[in-house]
């Protein structure tokens, strides 16, 4: 059942922190704080390149993937949607990684993308959190996500956990290609097991997310914002609002905002930036910046670091503890997705079963 809570949504995501911990236990190893896979069938040392395709939600966590395993693991990565995957007929080195990320494993798209990847002779490794579905019989080894059963059609906790994942497996790569020191490696490995605590805290930011609800539940139109591994939060943020509310929601690269969606900005169309205090930092305030000197109304999710140097441009935040930067994703797309969730509550809408929707895709 629901546990007391409205929603199977709302349930699952208040699971987020056991969940991260949970699929962390399965791939970190408690005494030495390393990560360790499973043995696998090929050399991560000496796959050229990985491919990563995934359908939805887990396209975007497979977006997060590509930025960690080419800066941590300096691996050269190719990433599309499954239905545009297997159509474009890509040139691949027989040897390739081919990550394949789904919840169900039974995608059709991500199924189908699977399949004409393993002709082209690349290594199948598959992210998922139902272990015994067809695409984890057809992979050559499957990383679980120790999720649990997600009841919800939108995913929540399903996310974190392929993010976690695909987390290690980027400092397994990294840690494989020399690219990593067993400082740096501890350093990020640290950073993600603070993780649960962290998640957990998010919670006691209810307040302001239900703030920020009512003035996205108001809006027809909403951006969301973010840059380097925060533009797929944005992209989850503006996906997770579109389904559940019904409200049009589109996420952009922050620096492309200037190229185009500039021209919308107005007083009716909230912004929604995923903004902590990493590197990247100050190129998106600058970008809010730019959004407010047109009339903008920011709703600004960041770090305690952060929120110091964006408070006064901000018509609301989103404050949560200043992680490290390779965390940073994780923790940030809890808040995103509740407040989706908050929206939907606000518009009455279904949230458990969206219109249109289903759980799980397996038609093309
Ligand atoms: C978003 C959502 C969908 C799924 C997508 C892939 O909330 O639930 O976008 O992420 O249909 O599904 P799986 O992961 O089962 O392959």
């Amino acid at each position: 059942g629901k546990d007391g809570y409205r929603h199977f949504m709302e349930k699952e995501l208040h699971e987020h922190p056991l969940v991260i911990g949970q699929t962390l236990q399965r791939m970190v190893d408690p005494a030495s704080r390393r990560v360790v896979l499973p043995d696998l069938p090929f050399d991560l040392a000496t796959v050229p390149r990985a491919v990563i395709t995934a359908c939805g939600s887990a396209f975007y966590a497979g977006m997060v993937g590509r930025y960690w395993l080419e800066s941590i693991a300096q691996l050269p990565v190719d990433i599309d949607v499954a239905s545009e995957m297997r159509y474009r007929n890509p040139p691949l080195t027989a040897g390739s990684l081919g990550l394949l990320i789904s919840q169900s494993g039974e995608t059709a798209d991500t199924l189908a993308a699977l399949r004409s990847l393993r002709q082209k002779a690349v290594h199948i490794l598959s992210v998922l959190n139902v272990e015994h579905s067809t695409m984890a019989r057809e992979s050559d080894v499957v990383l679980g996500t120790v999720a649990g059963p997600e009841i919800s059609v939108a995913s929540t906790k399903a996310f974190t956990a392929q993010l976690t994942v695909l987390a290690c497996l980027s400092i397994a790569t990294a840690r494989a290609r020399g690219t990593l020191d067993a400082l740096a490696e501890e350093e990020l490995v640290a950073a993600l097991l603070d993780l649960p605590s962290r998640a957990a805290d998010v919670f006691a930011q209810g307040d302001a997310i239900r703030r920020m609800a009512a003035i996205v539940a108001e809006a027809r139109d909403v951006l969301y914002l973010g840059r380097g591994s925060m533009f797929p939060v944005a992209m989850e943020g503006a996906l997770k609002l579109k389904e559940i509310s019904y409200i049009h929601a589109e996420a952009y690269a922050a620096g492309e905002m200037k190229h185009g969606p500039i021209s919308l900005i107005d007083r009716t169309v909230p912004i929604v930036a995923s903004a902590p205090y990493t590197p990247l930092f100050d190129k998106t305030l600058s970008n809010l910046q730019e959004a407010k000197a047109r009339g903008g109304r920011l709703l600004v999710f960041t770090d305690t670091k952060g929120a110091e140097r964006v408070s006064a441009i901000a018509e609301d935040m989103v404050v949560l503890p200043h992680v490290h930067e390779f965390a940073a994703p994780i923790l940030q797309t809890i808040p995103v997705q509740m407040l989706a969730y908050e929206v939907a509550v606000l518009k009455g809408t279904d949230v458990d079963q969206p219109r249109n929707l289903a759980k799980s895709v397996t038609v093309e």
